[in-house]
């Protein structure tokens, strides 16, 4: 692999035919377990390049996947910006497995950008968020009850952290709406993708 290859194609290459679709029942019933949902489903690797630049991520950016299934969206993002960190935190056991499979075939081809990039398997909703500048939650599937209990969570972290979440929120204290994107799914053609930013922090730490 080459230092100039497009991150789409070193995914495509990568994950060959590895998907994060289909789990064993005490898989799901984990998931379950937390409030949220299970399904799996995943921005395409254009729509990701488009997001990245659109999010203008850099240097002094900490990119939080919440959900980060079988890890593509950190590792494109590791590999398209220089940010200080990419982390994906996911709870299920077989795809975390093929993310950290990945990042370490990835890691000694020197096509990462990102200063710091790792997976880590647990609930996001008890995870440490502390660092993060900017959320991602794939979270089209994700019940109102559950998302409004994230919304609380997340708003404890600092003030102007972006939220880029694939379900819109109800109206809440924290949370302003600063853009709608069109992005394509692989549910689905031009799904809305929306961009939070964090106003009004709840101030307590997460850490
Ligand atoms: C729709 S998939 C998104 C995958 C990935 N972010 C992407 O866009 O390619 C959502 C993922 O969130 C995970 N998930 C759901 N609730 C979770 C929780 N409480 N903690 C960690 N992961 C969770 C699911 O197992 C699933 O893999």
């Amino acid at each position: 692999m080459s230092r100039r290859e497009d991150p789409r194609e070193v995914l495509r290459r990568l994950y060959g035919d590895e998907h994060g679709y289909g789990l064993r029942p005490d898989e799901d019933a984990e998931v379950m377990a937390t409030g949220s949902s299970s399904t799996y489903g995943e921005i395409m690797p254009t729509a990701a390049a488009r997001l990245v630049e659109l999010l203008r991520l850099g240097p002094g950016d900490a990119f939080f996947d919440l959900g980060s299934g079988i890890g593509k969206v950190v590792l494109q993002v590791a590999m398209s910006a220089a940010v200080d960190q990419c982390v994906g935190i996911e709870l299920v056991p077989s795809r975390h497995r093929i993310a950290r499979r990945m990042l370490a075939r990835l890691r000694p081809t020197g096509l990462l950008r990102a200063s710091t990039v790792s997976f880590r398997r647990a609930d996001f909703m008890r995870a440490r968020l502390g660092p993060a500048t900017v959320v991602y939650t794939c979270s089209t599937a994700f019940s109102t009850p559950f998302m409004n209990e994230l919304a609380a969570r997340l708003a404890r972290l600092r003030p102007g952290l972006r939220w880029v979440s694939t379900q819109d929120l109800d109206d809440n204290d924290w949370f302003r709406l600063e853009t709608i994107h069109r992005l394509d799914m692989s549910w689905r053609r031009r799904s809305k993708v929306h961009v939070y930013r964090l106003v009004r922090s709840r101030h307590r730490s997460l850490h």
